[in-house]
């Protein structure tokens, strides 16, 4: 539970004081029980829409305060007519707008109730979901209280979601919560600072893990010289903090044994650029570069909370690409854990070789059905599809297809992206296997292909989430600038494909 926002499933029913939210149709029409609730006020919204030109449009709302005639100090009437694009209710993104509309209210009953086709339990779940995710801030570094606090009267949201079949919504909810929990997880992360989460405190709260029955093993900079992850450990030479590899695992299969599904996170805690120094203005976003990482372990704790019934394991490679005198520099020779030697050219190209080493360990210690790899990897990403939609890189066209039906039914959309033995050769170098950088041009790709060097054979998946883990413009269900994406989406493709 968090203390932002409180939510529990209840008969329908009328708040004494608070806000009452009702849902309406094109015609201004509400479900039955909702009619019998606001009795003779029902007729009265028809003309406070007209005044106000409310059409029950989906996700716009009417705000009638002290409405007579019933104990609710506030009513919420909101939209839910389908729009022109035929597309069908998203009742996550729902619950995001009544959540985002209530803002501070405290106590609401929402009459969950569908003016026509009957809503189920599972679409009260993703409802009350969306609330939830939409109420979440990251503010524990702020001392000064704004005025409510300062009030005294800073309490959660506390929303009591009106059903048919309470039962039935909660039990459905429980997935839901475990998803909910994983995505604040990715979210805090993500928005701490560079001085808190470094790769060693980092790795202590994937640590935390234990506590769900996910086996949790850190790797520090002795075990990996001796695995030979020269190009991981090469990244984080220039950094005062030691760099550190986590696997975390969940056995939640009842064939102990079968292959598990894997996740590889970036996790580059602070990337400065090293020697190849970044440029100062917005650097301070690159406290985000671990967005990957922070995924990986969001997922992990859904799918333990959960108790999925998967096998899987998440990998994240921890370091931060400092400049110093140690720092490894442009024309350095690093041999991966592979064995496949890289040319460095641009230290700023670092995710890359963090990731090699990872994918090749868990390729070698796991042997997985299948790796997936979220990395905030490249600029060239965000210039190809700017904040909508991750890009996706697969080998494996059944794997692609899953992850972007499921991209499709979370809102977290990828969109596939070209490989091929044109781009392969741009990475080739003169002096060892390859080099880090391929050139300006179709950089996301190149960026694809060097990782793809350390998957051989495994189906795998990489997405780039550069222009979707942090810093995207504010949606229904989230205002926080680490948005904790992914792991909605590869929760649902565990569920929907992977599970006993
Ligand atoms: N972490 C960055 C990519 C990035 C940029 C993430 C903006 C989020 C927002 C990555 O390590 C990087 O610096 N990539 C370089 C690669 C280049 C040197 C080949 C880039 O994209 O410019
Ligand atoms: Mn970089
Ligand atoms: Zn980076």
């Amino acid at each position: 539970m968090n203390d932002i926002v409180k939510i529990a499933f209840g008969p329908i029913a009328a708040p004494r004081g608070g806000t009452l939210v009702v849902f309406v149709g094109a015609d201004l029409r509400s479900g039955e029980r909702t009619r019998a609730l606001l009795a003779e006020f029902g007729p009265r919204i028809e003309s406070a829409a007209k005044t106000a030109g409310f059409r029950g449009k989906a996700l716009t709302a009417l705000d009638i305060l002290e409405p007579s005639g019933l104990e609710a100090a506030r009513l919420l009437v909101v939209g839910v007519a389908p729009g022109k694009d035929g597309k069908p209710l998203d009742f996550a993104v729902l619950g995001g707008f009544v959540s985002g509309k209530l803002g501070k209210s405290k106590a609401t009953a929402a009459v969950f109730e569908s003016p026509a086709e009957p809503w189920d339990a599972g679409a009260a779940a993703e409802f009350a979901l969306g609330v939830r995710l939409r109420a979440y801030r990251f503010e524990k570094y702020k001392t000064k209280k704004n005025e409510s606090e300062a009030n005294g009267d800073e309490a959660p949201l506390d929303v009591v979601v009106g059903v048919e079949d309470p039962t039935a919504a909660r039990a459905a909810y429980v997935m839901r919560e475990a998803a909910a929990e994983g995505v604040e997880l990715a979210r805090d992360l993500v928005n701490e600072p560079p001085n808190v989460l470094f790769p060693e405190s980092f790795a202590e709260r994937a640590g935390a893990l234990r506590s769900l029955g996910v086996e949790v093993e850190i790797l520090d900079e002795k075990a990996m010289t001796k695995l030979g992850m020269g190009a991981l450990l090469g990244v984080g030479q220039g950094s005062a903090r030691e760099s550190r590899l986590v696997a975390m695992r969940w056995r939640g299969s009842k064939a102990k044994k079968s292959k598990p599904v894997a996740f590889v996170g970036k996790g580059v805690c602070f990337d400065s650029g090293g020697i190849s120094i970044k440029p100062a203005a917005g650097m301070e976003d690159m406290k985000g570069d671990m967005g990957g990482a922070a995924c990986v372990v969001g997922l992990m704790h859904a799918l333990a909370r959960r108790k999925a019934k998967v096998n899987a394991v998440g990998v994240i490679g921890l370091v931060e690409n400092m400049p110093d005198a140690g720092a490894y520099r442009p024309g350095d020779i690093l041999t991966s854990m592979s064995g496949q030697t890289i040319e460095v050219i641009n230290t700023d190209a670092e995710g890359r070789l963090v990731l090699a080493d990872a994918l090749c360990y868990v390729k070698q210690t796991d042997s997985p059905r299948f790796i997936v790899d979220l990395a905030t990897l490249t600029g060239a990403i965000i210039v190809a599809l700017g904040h909508e939609n991750a890009g996706m890189f697969a080998n494996d066209d059944e794997l692609a297809a899953r992850l972007t039906s499921s991209g499709l039914a979370t809102g977290e959309a990828v969109w596939r992206m070209p490989l091929g033995p044109a781009y392969d050769k741009l990475i080739d170098s003169k002096f060892a296997d390859m080099k880090n950088t391929g050139g300006r041009n179709g950089g996301a790709v190149t960026a694809a292909q060097f990782l793809k060097r350390f998957v051989d054979d495994t189906p795998w998946a990489h997405l780039d989430v550069a222009g979707v883990a942090m810093g995207s413009p504010a949606s229904e269900i989230n205002t926080s600038w680490g948005s904790g994406w992914g792991v909605r989406l590869l929760d649902r493709l565990v569920a929907d494909y992977y599970e006993d």
